[in-house]
């Protein structure tokens, strides 16, 4: 599939069989991460946490839940992956270049998936739930003082990546000649 392609057919999947990619997926999808570009090229800065332990999974749902005030709601879908990046902080201290370079990282990481046929999803909104629990983010084993930016969520899903029909007028657009 060419870059093309893969940005047109990528979205959201927020449906999941329960079936984890597999592995050769998954290290190319942790392969593309580490190819994307970072403010100031400060890799050493952002960490990448792989979350397969379905409690983890569930408490990291809980979290996200709560943080919206919504219990029912299950803000990673069942995706029986979640790749969590995360930078060095504090948090208060992660800058606006910290952020889009997390999110750069996941792009990357979700174009790869398209091109696996993972269904995948940014996840953010779980993820600001986490940052409010100090003993469930000690649960992802990060280096000392990184504190999660965004995540992925990654798995076999029974939807296809297929040409999307975009309407090219959403973002708007000015010039300057
Ligand atoms: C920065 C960012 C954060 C997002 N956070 C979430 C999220 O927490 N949960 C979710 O279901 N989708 C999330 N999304 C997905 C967007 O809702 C989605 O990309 C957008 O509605 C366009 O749909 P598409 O991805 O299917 O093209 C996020 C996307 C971005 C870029």
């Amino acid at each position: 599939m060419n870059v093309t392609d893969a940005i047109n057919r990528r979205k959201s999947v927020r449906s999941y069989t329960g079936e984890a990619p597999s592995e050769a997926a998954l290290d190319a999808i942790l392969k593309a991460a580490e190819e994307a570009p970072v403010g100031m090229g400060h890799y050493q800065n952002y960490s990448l946490t792989v979350v397969t332990n379905e409690q983890v999974l569930d408490a990291i749902e809980k979290a996200g839940a709560a943080f919206f005030n919504n219990p029912g709601w299950h803000p990673l879908y069942g995706a029986p992956v979640l790749v969590v990046v995360s930078a060095k902080g504090p948090e208060s201290r992660l800058s606006n270049a910290t952020y889009s370079s997390a999110a750069c990282i996941v792009q990357n990481m979700a174009l790869e998936a398209v091109e696996q046929g993972v269904g995948c999803c940014h996840i953010w909104g779980a993820i600001a739930g986490l940052v409010q629990n100090p003993d469930l983010v000690a649960r992802l084993g990060l280096p000392e003082g990184f504190v999660p930016c965004c995540a992925i969520a990654l798995g076999m899903t029974s939807q296809a990546y297929e040409p999307r029909e975009i309407d090219h007028g959403r973002i708007v657009t000015n010039r300057v000649e």
